[in-house]
């Protein structure tokens, strides 16, 4: 079967190749894919900043934003062959630490973790992929057009899910969210902030086209200028950038009993001078919490289905920028200006 593989260390070793049948013991249900998103973890992977192929391979197969449907899966089982399904990015480390111990991966604590087309396990980018049915999760068939926004939307469900808990340790009424980055991660944590009633705000270089268009439809405000610009101190901000400027400018804003939420991986060497005295003074005068987020766990697939069932689906379907037949994989791999969301397409149904 054929499937986009890179060589970790490698810079640009990106290519489709026939690579052997997933073996058996990767799980008992079987997958033919349909889609896969393509997001800024594959660009890294692809120029080898990041990514561990598995034990005794040399080639690591990419992709960790899937779709599939079911070919096979054992009887009686949770899966049956047609299910509409979306795989887990994330295995838990084998100790297993606590976090991993109650299905709470994304929090590992030893590092250890596993995680599908990124760090030691093959990935979603075969045309066929196995998976044991507890790291698979049916999707509604009514999401087939953008189901494979499932796993980028688990992101965010498992920010907000933090934010919210975060923000219940006292008495906590937010109105307002920036997101800083129009980028598809962004813009569903705009999506996700508008399903929370709340005065949604985002921030992007991209001057016109779809980004402001997509935050305008939402019903949002988009913003341009530096984020000291926006106006406003915003009760939470889900920072999408990872950029040095951007990260300290909210910083700067986030308003009293504020949250910011890292959501962004940032590249290396990006030096800002902070004065980290004023810094600590105004998060203890302030009540505010910075913190960092990564990956999901089931809770968050479940909360993620949820949020895509309940959006609407024209301004959701628009993120979906490209769909690339895995033929021209490269085309996907070279990103526009005007892109969102690109989606390889492995099969149309
Ligand atoms: C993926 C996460 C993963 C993270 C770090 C992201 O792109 O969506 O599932 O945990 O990269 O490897």
């Amino acid at each position: 079967m054929k499937a986009i593989t890179i060589i970790p260390g490698k810079p640009n070793s990106a290519a489709v190749q026939d690579v052997p049948e997933p073996d058996a013991s990767e799980g008992s249900v079987l997958v033919r894919a349909l889609e896969l998103g393509i997001c800024g973890t594959d660009f890294e992977l692809i120029s080898a900043e990041y990514g561990w192929p598995p034990k005794g391979r040399d080639y690591l197969i990419l992709g960790h934003e899937s779709l599939g449907v079911v070919e096979q899966a054992p009887n009686g089982g949770s899966f049956k062959a047609g299910d509409l399904v979306v795989g887990i990015v994330r295995h838990p480390d084998p100790v297993p630490c606590v976090a991993c111990a109650v299905g709470e991966w994304d929090m590992c604590r030893n590092g250890e973790y596993t995680e599908r087309g990124i760090k030691e396990r093959n990935g979603f980018g075969s045309e066929r992929w196995r998976t044991q049915p507890e790291f698979a999760v049916k999707l509604d068939s009514n999401l087939r057009d953008v189901g494979v926004l499932m796993e980028p939307t688990t992101i965010l469900a498992k920010a907000w899910d933090h934010i919210t808990r975060i923000g219940e340790r006292a008495k906590w009424q937010p109105k307002t969210v920036l997101v800083t980055g129009a980028g598809p991660i962004g813009l569903i944590a705009a999506l996700m902030g508008k399903q929370r009633g709340l005065d949604v705000h985002v921030l992007d270089v991209v001057k016109e086209g779809l980004k402001p268009e997509l935050v305008k439809t939402l019903g949002g405000t988009y913003h341009t200028d530096s984020i000291e610009k926006v106006g406003f101190r915003p009760d939470v901000i889900i920072e999408c950038t990872g950029v040095a400027p951007v990260i300290a400018g909210a910083m700067a804003i986030l308003g009293n009993d504020g949250i910011l939420c890292l959501a962004g991986v940032s590249s290396h060497n990006q030096k800002e001078t902070l004065d980290l005295g004023t810094i600590n003074r105004t998060m203890v005068l302030e009540n505010s919490v910075i913190f960092g987020t990564v990956n999901a766990n089931r809770h968050h697939y479940e909360m993620a289905e949820e949020a895509l069932l309940k959006s609407d689906r024209t301004w959701l379907s628009r993120l979906i920028s490209r769909r690339v037949p895995l033929s021209d994989f490269h085309e996907a791999l070279h990103r526009r200006p005007d892109d969102i969301k690109v989606v390889i397409e492995f099969a149309k149904n």
